[in-house]
């Protein structure tokens, strides 16, 4: 080989190798900017000791699997002791691990390896409520006058039989539970097993701070905090206002601003803030905020002052379900542009929800709908979560027969409101006995009927797969400078059917990122120069393209490199 020529190739061969280094991370980046956080329902990811339900030693085994996806942290729900009404979001003991899962050395073991990969651990914090077979609760209960008296939401009723007011609970009927012990009723936003804490009371807020020290101390990089915009209720105990029709458990239809989203929260958020601030290592504060409007998510973030959750997740962008391309941009320009500068959040999926293809496809382009979506998620400026098998594109699988259900929701409110089984069935490993899930074929939820087909070990042979549609992008958005951190536009603003939009890197580089919401192919003109292909869904697009004239598949998606 001429001599020139060689030396060429060494320097593009270099080129390769080096194009991920180039944008190595900086000492002072902030992870959880850039971050892919999955969340694991531990009772469905991988089952180490053949009972049919998921545990720790089963995750540590699968660390490799989200090293080699690309994944930055996960996300635990609830480990801790629990009577499992609600699968652990109903904690007796918010500093051990249930011994379904494991033991605290499991933990520590998990941690440790995690750490060794460069994977955080974010624990659920459930503070709103406790179990009622929690010993604070089992205190409180006993009498009026205990040290925990005070603890929970207490009230007398209004009169013999009848609660102290109107309010509902989320998952069904009165939100009130009567207590003869007491001869009082206390408040549950939740189940009835789901006690309401006081968070009026400071040594409510003592003692939970003191849990999440607990847990900090060993090392965890932070806490997905559940339901956190119930904390507090109004003290009045008025009344909600009564809407027409009825709930999906029969019930009147109320408005819930009396029980959700009060401004003390804030308070509590900003203390929490300066305690986790004390930490080293960039610890984080995610927020479960199902809130109406872009201005509402702005306070979570403490507007101006950035004083409060670092990520209050956004559901609007992803829980929009409806493919209206319009509205797609207008919620994703509102995390750009109105949230004074913060770290958008967007999630699409979560183990509340049915899985994406369930809520916005439509029969015949569910894989490209998917793949579409999850070109948003990983390519918009927003930090990603996703949800465990959204990589393999698991079904959503729910029961037919009422007495299948697990979920109490689903028990309560069937047939109308189904529960959440339907997205928590067990992690499709590969085509073997439960998936791979367990050595039991009897799993605690039944595995989805087609884990045959669709499983990791399958889609990982499959250059088509939904499986390698994620790593390319999850690597994309890790190596690519303008993808990772460049600064986002929105292109083709009155497009009805696509949303585009422009990400570029201070170094001057730029992508642009289109997305067809409809099912025609579709042309588009995002700019006049020639762009590289770096990742196309739909049909095949040629590795270069004129940005004149894009053509998008049906829900076809591409991400393009300007010239
Ligand atoms: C959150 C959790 C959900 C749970 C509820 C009560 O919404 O995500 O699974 O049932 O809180 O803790």
């Amino acid at each position: 080989m001429p001599l020139g020529k060689s030396i060429a190739l060494w320097f593009s061969l270099l080129g390769f190798f080096a194009a991920p280094l180039l944008r190595a991370a900086s000492a002072d980046e902030i992870w959880w900017k850039h971050a892919v956080i999955y969340e694991i329902y531990p009772r469905s990811f991988q089952d180490s000791n053949g009972d049919g339900v998921g545990d720790l030693n089963g995750i540590t085994q699968r660390l490799d699997y989200l090293k080699d996806l690309g994944i930055d942290a996960i996300w635990i729900a609830p480990l801790y002791p629990s009577p499992q009404v609600d699968f652990g979001y109903d904690i007796s003991d918010y500093q051990a691990v249930d011994p379904q899962y494991g033991t605290m050395a499991d933990f520590d073991r998990l941690l440790a390896e995690a750490q060794k990969r460069n994977i955080r651990i974010i624990m659920d914090a459930v503070m709103n409520h406790t179990s009622d077979k929690h010993p604070w609760f089992i205190e409180s209960a006993a009498s009026r006058t205990n040290p925990k008296a005070d603890w929970y939401v207490w009230r007398d009723g209004k009169g013999p039989g009848q609660p102290p007011n109107n309010w509902l609970s989320t998952f069904g009927h009165s939100a009130w539970q009567f207590d003869p012990k007491r001869d009082q009723y206390y408040y549950h936003y939740f189940y009835i097993q789901q006690p309401d804490l006081n968070w009026r009371n400071p040594q409510v807020e003592k003692a939970m701070f003191d849990m999440l020290r607990f847990w900090l101390d060993k090392g965890v990089a932070g806490f997905r905090l559940d339901a956190v915009p119930t904390l507090f209720e109004d003290p009045s105990l008025k009344d909600e206002k009564v809407l027409p029709g009825k709930n999906k458990f029969g019930d009147p239809n109320e408005e819930t601003k009396l029980q959700d989203n009060l401004p003390e929260v804030h308070g509590v958020i900003q203390r929490m803030r300066t305690m986790i601030d004390g930490y080293p290592n960039n610890r984080v504060l995610i927020g479960e905020t199902y809130l109406p409007n872009v201005e509402e998510l702005d306070k979570w973030y403490g507007g101006a002052k950035h004083d409060e959750l670092q990520l209050p997740m956004d559901m609007m962008v992803g829980f929009e379900d409806k493919l209206n391309a319009a509205e797609f941009r207008r919620r994703i320009n509102d995390a750009e542009t109105k949230l004074h500068g913060s770290q958008p959040l967007f999630v699409f999926d979560n183990h509340d929800n049915p899985r994406t293809a369930y809520r916005y496809g439509d029969g015949e382009h569910n894989k490209a709908i998917d793949q579409m979506l999850a070109t948003v998620l990983f390519t918009t400026r927003s930090t990603a979560m996703m949800y465990y098998g959204d990589e393999i594109e698991m079904p959503t699988t729910i029961p037919a027969r009422k007495e299948d259900v697990k979920d109490p929701i689903g028990v309560t409110g069937w047939p109308a409101e189904k529960g959440r089984d339907g997205e928590r069935t067990p992690m499709q490993w590969n085509s073997s006995t439960a998936a791979g899930f367990s050595t039991n074929p009897h799993t605690w939820l039944p595995v989805a009927p087609d884990y045959k087909q669709v499983n990791v070990e399958a889609e990982s042979h499959d250059p088509a797969s939904m499986l390698s549609w994620y790593k390319k992008l999850i690597a994309l958005r890790r190596d690519d400078p303008a993808i990772h951190d460049g600064d986002m536009k929105m292109l083709e603003t009155g497009n009805q059917r696509i949303v585009a939009w422009s990400r570029k890197a201070s170094n001057g580089e730029t992508v642009v990122v289109a997305c067809n919401f409809s099912p025609d192919e579709q042309t588009v003109s995002l700019g006049k120069s020639r762009a590289k292909t770096l990742a196309a869904s739909g049909e095949a697009t040629p590795a270069g393209i004129d940005l004149n004239a894009v053509k998008l598949a049906p829900f076809g998606s591409l991400v393009a490199e300007v010239q």
